[in-house]
């Protein structure tokens, strides 16, 4: 029996979806709780990851009911889920929740505040048996920086299919990654105009990490 292995499209998908939109709107607000924070996270991870797993390869798999033979599936593929720390641990939860089968990669990379560029600052993967599939979690998609890296280490390591799931991304930084990584994968809810002086994304929703984390 053949497996099912649906067709693979590169390039920037911002999901547009009514429980997206709304969530989006709780996350954004300045009066929004950090608990209720990490819950719109998680909603919203759940619902970009549902769009982002829609081409993974399922091989046909034998089922027994209460009441009969029948035919289901499980996935083909080893997936990575790689959360960049601090803020991409928000999202690893929910994803998990769909995949509990995936392998959970973490890399370290902080953004040095003077210069805005990317500090790798932990990386475990092992060398060799790199996963198929990497879903790359990481709430905010600002300057790009953290992502070109994180992209290029897995790239590296030799994963083959690389998708990106951010919540919002700022169309300067989705511009750089698509650009490098034209193969990649770009899952998003929303694509903001600008940053500001200091590498926010513009309206933004303030810094995902202290948020997620309460370290305001
Ligand atoms: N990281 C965040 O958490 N927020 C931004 O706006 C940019 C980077």
């Amino acid at each position: 029996m053949l497996s099912k292995s649906p067709e693979i499209t590169a390039g920037v998908f911002e999901v547009d979806h009514p429980l997206i939109e709304c969530h989006l709107s709780a996350l954004r607000s300045v009066n929004t709780t950090p608990l209720s924070f990490r819950s719109h996270v998680r909603r919203l991870a759940t619902l970009l990851a549902y769009e982002a797993t829609r081409d993974l390869a399922v091989e046909p798999t034998p089922v027994t009911t209460p009441l009969a033979e029948t035919e289901g599936g499980k996935l083909t593929n080893r997936i990575g889920l790689i959360p960049i720390l601090r803020a991409g641990l928000g999202m690893v939860d929910p994803v998990l929740d769909l995949i509990p089968t995936a392998e959970v990669w973490h890399l370290g990379l902080y953004r040095d505040e003077d210069t805005a560029q990317p500090v790798e600052y932990y990386s475990k993967l092992p060398p060799g048996r790199p996963v198929d599939v990497a879903l790359v979690v990481d709430p905010m998609l600002a300057t790009g920086g953290s992502m070109l890296a994180a992209l290029e280490t897995l790239e590296k390591w030799g994963v083959k299919q690389l998708k990106l799931l951010s919540i919002i991304a700022s169309a300067e930084g989705i511009e750089i990654v698509e650009k490098a990584y034209p193969q990649a994968q770009i899952y998003v809810c929303k694509i903001d105009p600008v940053l500001n002086d200091v590498k926010y994304i513009v309206p933004g929703l303030g810094d995902a990490g202290d948020r997620i984390f309460n370290t305001l």
